[in-house]
């Protein structure tokens, strides 16, 4: 449940990597950001790998990742492309969130979009993600899609995105988003 100006969003990446384009592209998310959204950036760098021996209790760190999915209004990824799917520590986390007794991300409304240095900027990593998130119970947004190619050409040296088209894609991503989440879940 969101009110029309305050709308909180978690922000998960699905790279690891200290100098990632994809957590890059999160940063530059929170910059453009419309008034009124906040962006909270949660590393999944401590989260254990899922292991169904494991869950009685939840690890820390997993039930850090489920409180703070359950708290935010709406979600936002950033996925890379690995081997045309997501990576294994995305798929990892969403592994942990989907599992019972409460499923935080059934009814989550959730935003897509990732980076790759290839040339086509994540498009199969997104399907497959778009597959798992409904799985789950997760909305993921139609569009627009936020498919960054040519990494090294859109970011500069400090991992700032320069690329004006993906900066103006990436707005109406996150104007569409909040419309989404009062869209889904209204206030
Ligand atoms: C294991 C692995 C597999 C990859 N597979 C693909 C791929 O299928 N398609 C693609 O465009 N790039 C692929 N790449 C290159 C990534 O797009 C590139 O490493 C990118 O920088 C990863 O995102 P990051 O900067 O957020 O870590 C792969 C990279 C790795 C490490």
């Amino acid at each position: 449940m969101t009110t029309s100006d305050s709308l909180h969003v978690l922000g998960i990446s699905g790279s690891l990597r200290r100098a990632s384009y994809n957590t890059a592209l999160l940063r530059a998310a929170a910059e453009l950001m419309p008034p009124g959204m906040t962006l909270e950036i949660f590393d999944l760098a401590p989260l254990p790998l899922f292991n169904q021996d494991a869950e009685k209790p939840f690890p820390e760190a997993v039930v850090e990742l489920r409180t703070r999915l359950a708290q935010a209004d709406a979600l936002l990824i950033a996925t890379p492309e690995y081997n045309s799917s997501i990576s294994g520590a995305l798929k990892n986390a969403i592994d942990w969130a989907s599992r019972p007794p409460k499923q935080p991300l059934a009814g989550k409304p959730v935003a897509i979009m990732g980076v790759s240095t290839g040339n086509f900027g994540t498009v199969r990593a997104q399907l497959h993600l778009r597959q798992v998130l409904t799985h789950v119970g997760a909305l993921p947004l139609g569009k627009p899609e936020v498919l960054v190619a040519r990494a090294e050409q859109a970011f500069d040296a400090e991992g700032r995105l320069v690329d004006a088209a993906a900066r103006g894609f990436l707005q109406d991503l996150l104007a569409a988003l909040a419309r989404w989440t009062q869209r889904v879940s209204p206030a």
